[in-house]
């Protein structure tokens, strides 16, 4: 029996692969950048062809550094950023253009055209989500207007879409000998064309976007064997078997199993996550509603979602576009040169805002400005979004549900950062808790692919595996935290109708 599963992490900034053994622990890995390609404002590229370059190659640094072979591994588990998309030629393999990423705001024109009728709530009942360009539903609406002779080859059969947990899958089992073209619901419930009741795509939704039927992947389950590694790749005649979009995945990673049972990613944007059991949740408050995952013949579990576009990727643009810092986790050092956010609020609306305010008009803003402020308030109040901005989805989460949450289990890049968690749990009032394994979105992916080949039980098993790190507690008192609160949602009414 194989000792080990990889799961293949397709995320925004980076394509990493991670091994994990029975316990859940990390025992090698490997992680690569990929460009972020913006050719105007508002537009967010990425290459799917190095995309591809990137997931063998870490596959290939994963197994060999701890000198594992194909023999060792018993599944493959994928998971992916959600709703970027893909669109490639079946008979080639090329992409027609750029993956559009889920950032990306090109679309708007597309959105209001298609609101103009019923409203952005338009499809919300059926999909679960409103009109809006980070769903991949108007990025293939807008390949198919704008790249020259895709609509006629996409109506003749020879296009595929995906999100990349396809694209990846599609090359993984042998790409144009006999690669298999599949989603699974968590990365379907993104795309505003599946139906969340019955599980597959809608044909009315399809006729309004003008998109093809045939140009969309199988949606499979969470987990279950799709297929094999093609021949030709490292991992040969390895299973195919579990793929859930990035922030399902750490929602299982995280052994989030129960009804209620929820977490929150700190990437590139933030994502709180809620898991609503077999009932289909409809959100009064701004947050969507997804499948959280489906195991093979089980039926499926859903989720309301908290999705923030920037939170990681606003300490990326100090790093890269103001050059404050030089590396990303230097911005706690700056932000604890000052002793609080002298009076500014960075409210970083790059592709509009997401929940719970879906307002795709608005762009960012930083206010409070005076000549005392420093670089060191700029990097505090940019770290201090993240903690308002997940206040606010998480009110809206507990509006939805009727009942508080008790504490918040988190994961994600940004939670080795201590002053921003002190400072969540202050402004959250409840406490934070981190596992041991921070890498719960790898680890969910790797937890599907296992279940599906018998190397893990049960749910019940995987909970077992979760363990607490550590906990802070909440020390602001109510009137500071108020205080904080009132000015953090008048900075966010600056950004609104920001339209030339
Ligand atoms: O919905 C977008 C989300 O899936 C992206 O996640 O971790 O790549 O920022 P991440």
């Amino acid at each position: 029996m194989s000792k080990y599963i990889i799961a293949i992490d397709q995320g925004t900034t980076s394509t990493r692969a991670i091994v994990f053994d029975h316990s859940g622990n990390i025992v090698s890995s490997g992680q690569k950048e990929h460009e972020q390609i913006f050719p105007k404002p508002g537009w967010v590229e990425h290459d799917p062809m190095e995309i591809w370059t990137n997931t063998r190659e870490v596959i290939g640094n994963a197994l060999s550094k701890s000198n594992l072979t194909r023999h060792d591994i018993a599944a493959v588990g994928i998971t992916n950023q959600r709703e970027t998309t893909v669109v490639w030629d079946k008979n080639t393999g090329e992409p027609v253009y750029n993956a559009i990423v889920w950032q990306d705001t090109r679309t708007q024109p597309i959105v209001d055209e298609l609101a103009a009728d019923g409203g952005v709530e338009r499809f919300k009942k059926k999909v679960g989500l409103p009109l809006a360009t980070y769903f991949s539903g108007t990025k293939v609406k807008w390949i198919l207007d704008n790249v020259e002779g895709a609509r006629a080859k996409a109506e003749a059969g020879d296009l595929l879409f995906g999100n990349t947990d396809s694209w990846v899958t599609w090359h993984l089992t042998g790409g144009t000998e006999g690669g298999v073209h599949i989603t699974d619901v968590t990365n379907a419930s993104r795309t505003m064309f599946m139906d969340l009741e019955t599980l597959s795509w809608d044909d009315e939704i399809l006729a309004a976007f003008d998109v093809p039927r045939s140009m969309l992947p199988e949606i499979k389950s969470s987990s279950e064997v799709y297929g094999k590694v093609h021949t030709a790749q490292l991992l040969r005649e390895t299973p195919v078997a579990g793929i859930l979009g990035d922030q399902q995945a750490a929602t299982f990673g995280q052994a989030a199993f129960e009804k209620g049972g929820a977490k929150n990613t700190y990437g590139t944007g933030n994502f709180l996550i809620v898991n609503t059991g077999e009932e289909i949740v409809r959100s009064q408050n701004g947050l969507l509603t997804t499948v959280c995952y489906k195991l093979g013949d089980a039926k499926p579990v859903y989720a309301l979602e908290g999705s923030i576009a920037v939170t990681g990727s606003l300490i990326q643009w100090l790093r890269d576009n103001l050059g404050f810092i030089k590396s990303a986790p230097e911005v706690e050092t700056l932000a604890k040169s000052v002793e609080d956010n002298g009076g500014v609020y960075v409210v970083p609306a790059f592709s509009g805002l997401f929940a719970p305010y879906w307002r795709g008009e608005a762009r960012g803003v930083i206010v409070g400005l005076t000549r005392f402020v420093n670089k060191g308030h700029i990097a505090r109040a940019a770290l201090e979004a993240t903690a308002f901005q997940t206040r606010e989805v998480l009110d809206a989460a507990n509006a939805d549900a009727g009942v508080d949450m008790e504490d918040l289990r988190v994961d994600g890049g940004m939670v080795a950062n201590d002053a921003l968690m002190q400072f969540q749990a202050d402004i959250l009032g409840i406490p934070v808790v981190r596992p041991k394994v921070t890498e719960t979105t790898a680890l969910g992916a790797a937890y599907a692919a296992g279940l599906a080949v018998g190397f893990w039980r049960d749910t019940d098993e995987l909970a077992t595996n979760w363990s607490e790190d550590k906990r802070w507690l909440p020390q602001m008192d109510t009137a500071e935290r108020d205080r904080q609160l009132r000015l953090w949602k008048k900075a966010v009414t600056r950004t609104f109708d920001w339209v030339d």
